[in-house]
């Protein structure tokens, strides 16, 4: 096993926005002092830093002054380059325990589907699509509709097409004109679930119970754990993300996001190698937190079996959402609302979430719905 980083040391984020910041809320509780990269003054992550570089994520100049300043290097987003860091870690003698493989895998669809494919994880029938020609071979093999989706920097369901006739060919092929893509075969799901995983060197294997998730405009809006699945199927998440994770030989924290079909079958979507929106409920609802994981299994601490105390609602806030959703500190006290610190209140933004424990989750919806805030 390889040394631990102790309490005291320096723990190094590439990103400084929601992410980091929870981390190192985690971090600050164990004693533990942050450094983190981010392009942004006064990011949300460097609102709770002890350091700040601010410079951008592939900066190598800036990266190596991260990396010296730090006993351990963690990023907090997928879309880091992974041979910028590798060149830093040839000039530096420091870990980077989520390693960089997992970055290869998680920032290429292509490569995170072959991933799966090979670890015997089933996913929606997909072709990889270069051309016009192969787009249209792609639609004669996998019909309408389809999702077209980069391959890179796809988030929030930024750069994806569906497909649903022949009209909307002109929109797939300008999101081809910016790179390879992938193209999916639609599952008509029941319900979108996830559930976070958690490795650590030694091999200790930790799951998060599985979330239930609603999308909106293609942005996450509700969790609600557990999710309103059978005992098998959260049964198979469970099995599914350990299988991933020690396929991965996964170091840290990672979201898996997964389709449930009305017949009980099983997807895998994609992967996030880093704490998941859908993963937030855990810092009241359960007695680890993923951020508290996540820097368990990067420090080298063995990780416990984790429970859930209570039953719990995560709603983002977004921009649209924010004023109405800070008044909830006085009329619903008992409501976890985070504020994210960010400058700058956007519409469709992410910019904190709130979370309801409860013992009743239909009554907690309604409670929610009665806000008028997010319908
Ligand atoms: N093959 C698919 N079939 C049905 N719905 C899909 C498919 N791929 C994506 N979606 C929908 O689009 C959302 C965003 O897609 P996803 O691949 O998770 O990209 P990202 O979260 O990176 O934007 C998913 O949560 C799901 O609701
Ligand atoms: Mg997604």
């Amino acid at each position: 096993m390889s040394k631990q980083i102790k309490p005291g040391s320096t723990i190094g984020i590439i990103g400084g926005g929601q992410l980091g910041r929870m981390m190192a809320f985690s971090a600050k509780e164990r004693g533990y002092r942050i450094a983190v990269l981010d392009p942004t003054p006064d990011c949300p992550t460097a609102q709770v830093a002890d350091w700040h570089i601010e410079a951008a994520y592939d900066d190598l100049e800036a990266l190596k002054e991260l990396a010296e300043r730090s006993d351990v290097l963690t990023y907090e987003f997928e879309n880091v380059d992974a041979q910028t860091i590798e060149r830093v870690l040839e000039k530096v003698a420091i870990a980077i325990p989520q390693g960089t493989e997992l970055l290869l895998i998680t920032q290429n669809r292509l490569n995170e589907k072959e991933f799966l494919k090979k670890a015997g994880i089933s996913i929606a029938s997909y072709a990889k699509i270069e051309t016009e020609a192969d787009l249209t071979e792609g639609l004669k093999t996998l019909g309408y509709p389809a999702v077209l989706k980069t391959i890179r920097g796809g988030y929030d369901g930024k750069g994806q097409v569906v497909l649903r006739s022949q009209s909307d060919i002109e929109e797939a092929l300008d999101l081809l004109g910016k790179g390879t893509c992938v193209l999916e075969e639609w599952v008509s799901f029941d319900k979108e679930i996830s559930i976070m995983v958690a490795r650590n060197e030694t091999g200790d294997v930790v799951t998060l119970p599985v979330s239930e998730n609603i999308h909106q405009d293609n942005i996450l809006l509700e969790s609600i754990v557990p999710a309103r699945v059978s005992e098998d199927t959260s049964k198979e998440a469970e099995r599914m993300a350990k299988t991933i994770a020690e396929k991965m030989q996964l170091v840290g924290i990672l979201g898996v996001e997964l389709f449930l079909t009305e017949s009980g079958k099983i997807y895998a979507n994609e992967l996030a190698p880093r704490p998941h929106n859908s993963g937030h409920y855990s810092i009241e609802a359960c007695t680890e937190s993923q951020f508290d994981l996540h820097i368990r299994a990067i420090c080298g601490y063995p990780l416990p079996e984790v429970e859930l105390l209570k039953p719990a609602v995560m709603i983002n806030i977004l921009g649209e959402h924010f004023d109405q959703a800070l008044e909830l500190n006085n009329t619903q006290p008992s409501w976890h609302v985070h504020d994210y610190g960010k400058i700058g209140v956007k519409v469709g933004r992410k910019m904190g979430h709130v979370t309801i424990l409860t013992d009743n989750i239909e009554e907690t919806l309604h409670a929610i719905d009665e806000t008028k805030i997010w319908n």
